[in-house]
């Protein structure tokens, strides 16, 4: 094992729809058993304690002070959530080594970082959703969140074409989860509300990268426009039909429909 693992911040994945292989060798390993296991770079966390806290939050233990009705929501809405988080890690794992291979360091290390950072949230997601109820329609949840990275694969047929697609669900993903901040009735919920609070900065922050270095890359405003608007227009038809989600946690989704679909920026 390589000296600078920390074996207890040991996070195995089990994918919720988007088994991609993850080709970043720092961070994963087969263990003899055959499964891929994601190790944490020793005291990365400790360096950050607010995610540490966050890694902390266990709702099997920690009131989370969210009702019966706002959990029902939370488990309808989370599974599409972590198929973007798992796909996050993939694509910035990706694009990492690609940056390595053509020696471009500085930008393979910020890409390095947005995929563990997105590993971070897929971790604090998963354990919520693990302790969720399971709702009667997961199935349907997972099979529409396949078919929306399935779609979302098939659109994108260059390295660019991913990276400006995955920053344009991290704007969905900012967007909604600012609207859940700002017009839920969970914010009561203080540890929620922090590792909402927490993706939802880190996604703002991934845009920016994402754009910089795609600007770097040669591409144009008017294409990061275009594939903004695509993904944003798929992610609406994604959360159309768990519309009910939002209003039974207090949001109102045609707003947020609306406002992901106005948007012009990526
Ligand atoms: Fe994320
Ligand atoms: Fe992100």
């Amino acid at each position: 094992m390589p000296q600078n693992i920390n074996q207890t911040a040991v996070a195995e994945r089990q994918a919720a729809c988007y088994a991609t292989p993850i080709v970043d060798a720092d961070t994963s390993r087969i263990d003899d058993d055959g499964y891929k296991r994601y190790y944490s770079p020793a005291n990365a966390d400790q360096q950050d304690p607010e995610m540490e806290y966050l890694l902390g939050i266990d709702p099997a233990k920690d009131d989370l002070h969210l009702s019966d009705k706002q959990l029902h929501a939370l488990s309808r809405f989370l599974p599409s959530l972590l198929c973007g988080e798992e796909s996050a890690v993939v694509i910035f794992g990706h694009e990492s080594k690609r940056m390595s291979k053509k020696a471009q360091d500085v930008i393979a290390a910020s890409m390095a970082q947005l995929s563990l950072e997105e590993e971070r949230h897929e971790i604090m997601l998963r354990r919520l959703a693990d302790w969720l109820p399971v709702p009667g329609d997961i199935g349907d949840i997972h099979e529409r969140a396949g078919g929306f990275f399935m779609k979302l694969g098939f659109a994108s047929t260059s390295p660019e074409d991913r990276l400006a697609h995955i920053s344009a669900l991290d704007t969905c993903v900012s967007l909604t989860l600012g609207a859940l901040v700002k017009r839920s009735d969970m914010t009561r919920s203080e540890p929620f509300m922090r590792i909402v609070n927490r993706i939802r900065s880190d996604e703002s922050r991934h845009v920016r990268m994402c754009r910089k270095h795609l600007t770097e890359l040669g591409v144009s405003d008017t294409q990061m426009e275009g594939a903004g608007k695509t993904v944003r227009g798929m992610f609406v038809d994604l959360m159309e039909p768990i519309a009910d989600t939002f209003e039974d946690v207090g949001m109102d989704p045609d707003r947020l429909f609306s406002t992901l679909r106005t948007r012009t920026k990526l």
